[in-house]
C-alpha cells in the first residue's frame, strides 16, 4: 500500500468504536508501514464524547496516525475515505434477534450508502458490522451505484473467530492449529458454522473432534446464540472481540489470508453452492492483493445444503422487508 489512507469509523464514540480506534491507529489494520488518516464519526448527541475520545487517541502519539478528522458532520466524514468500517447503529438488547434492528437501522444504511457514493473514493471497501449486518450491507450497496458492488461486505469474522476458538477449546489446543472453518449466510441465528472441511492440527475436524452429536448440536448452538449470551452476561452486546473481528476482517481483505488458509466473509452472492444473486452471504473467501475470491467446489452434503438454504430464506425475508419499507424495487 502507499500513499496515506484514509479511514473512517462511525459509531466512533460508541463501545466498538472506542475499542477499535487504538488498533486501527496503531497499524493493526493495514500494517505497520501503512499511515493513515482516520474519520471518526457519530451523531450530534455524542459530539462531546467523542471529542473525549479524539483527544485520547492524540495521547496515544501513534507514529503511523497522521490525523484525526473527528466530526458529527456526515459529507465530511465520508469525504475522500479508502476504507468505510461502518459500526454506528443500535445494538440489540437481551431478548432480541438482530433483525428486529432492521426498521431503526436500516435507514442509517441507507443515508451512508448515499454519503459513499456521492463523496467517497470510488474504489472505497466497505465492512459492515452494524446489525443487522448482512441487510445493511444489501441496502448501502443499493444507494452507491457508483461503487463496485464487491466492495461492498459484511462481518462474519467475529462468528469465524468463534467458531475456530471452540473448536480449539473442544480439543485443547491452540486455535492458532484450527483452519479452514466456515461461517455461511446470515450474521444471525440462522448463521450455519460449517467444521465438514475445517483443520485441526492438521486431521479433519470431524474427526479430530469425534462426537458428532456434540457438533452437529452444542456447537452449532453455541455459536449461532454467542453474541446473545454475551449481551446476557456484559449487559450490552461484544465490543472487543467485534473490534478485532473488523479489524481482522479489513486486514486480511487488503493485505491477503495467510497461505492455506481461508476465512468469511458476507460478500455479495454471485450463485456460488447454489446460493442465488442479491443477498450479501457469508462464504468462505481467499484473499489476494485487495481483492477476495469465494473458495469454490467444496462437497455440500444433504446436511449442511438444508442448513445453507435456511439461512439464505432468512436473508431474503430481512431484504424482502428491508427494500418494502425503503421503497426499493427488487
Ligand atoms: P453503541 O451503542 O455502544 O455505539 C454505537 C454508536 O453509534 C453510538 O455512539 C451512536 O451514537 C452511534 N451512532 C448511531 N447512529 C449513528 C449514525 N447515523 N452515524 C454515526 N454514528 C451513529 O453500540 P456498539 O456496541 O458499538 O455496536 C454497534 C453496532 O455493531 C450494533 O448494531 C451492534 O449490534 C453491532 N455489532 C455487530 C457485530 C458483528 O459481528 N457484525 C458485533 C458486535 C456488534
Ligand atoms: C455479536 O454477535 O456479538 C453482535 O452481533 C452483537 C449481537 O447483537 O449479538
Amino acid at each position: 500500500m502507499d500513499g496515506i489512507k484514509r479511514v473512517l469509523v462511525t459509531g466512533a464514540a460508541g463501545n466498538i468504536g472506542y475499542a477499535i480506534i487504538p488498533l486501527i491507529a496503531s497499524g493493526q489494520l493495514l500494517g505497520p508501514d501503512q499511515p493513515i488518516i482516520l474519520h471518526l464519526l457519530e451523531i450530534p448527541p455524542c459530539k462531546e464524547r467523542l471529542e473525549g475520545v479524539r483527544m485520547e487517541i492524540e495521547d496515544c502519539c501513534f507514529p503511523l496516525l497522521k490525523g484525526i478528522v473527528a466530526t458529527t458532520d456526515s459529507k465530511e466524514a465520508f469525504t475522500d475515505i479508502d476504507i468505510a468500517i461502518l459500526v454506528g447503529s443500535v445494538p440489540r438488547t437481551a431478548g432480541m434477534e438482530r433483525k428486529e434492528l432492521l426498521s431503526k437501522n436500516g435507514t442509517i444504511f441507507r443515508e451512508q450508502g448515499t454519503l459513499l457514493n456521492q463523496y467517497s473514493k470510488k474504489n472505497v471497501k466497505v465492512a459492515v458490522i452494524g446489525n443487522p449486518a448482512n441487510t445493511n450491507a444489501l441496502i448501502a450497496q443499493a444507494y452507491a451505484p457508483n461503487i463496485p458492488k464487491e466492495n461492498f461486505t459484511a462481518m462474519t469474522r467475529l462468528d469465524h473467530n468463534r467458531a475456530c476458538a471452540l473448536l480449539a477449546s473442544k480439543t485443547g489446543t491452540s486455535y492458532s492449529n484450527v483452519k479452514n472453518v466456515i461461517i455461511w449466510g446470515n450474521h444471525s441465528s440462522t448463521q450455519y458454522p460449517d467444521v465438514r472441511h475445517a483443520v485441526v492440527n492438521g486431521k479433519n475436524a470431524i474427526e479430530a473432534i469425534n462426537d458428532d452429536t456434540w457438533l452437529k448440536n452444542e456447537f452449532i448452538s453455541c455459536i449461532q446464540q454467542r453474541g446473545a449470551t454475551i449481551i446476557k452476561a456484559r449487559g450490552m452486546s461484544s465490543a472487543f472481540s467485534a473490534a478485532v473481528a473488523a479489524v481482522n476482517h479489513v486486514h486480511d481483505w487488503i493485505l491477503g489470508t495467510p497461505e492455506g488458509k481461508w476465512t468469511s466473509m458476507g460478500v455479495s452472492s454471485d450463485g456460488s453452492y447454489g446460493i442465488p444473486v442479491g443477498v450479501i452471504y457469508s462464504y468462505p473467501v481467499i484473499c489476494k492483493y485487495g481483492k477476495y475470491e469465494i473458495v469454490q467446489n467444496l462437497k455440500i452434503d444433504e446436511y449442511s445444503r438444508a442448513l445453507m438454504d435456511k439461512t439464505y430464506e432468512e436473508l431474503l425475508s430481512e431484504k424482502t422487508e428491508a427494500y418494502s419499507f425503503l421503497g426499493l424495487s427488487a
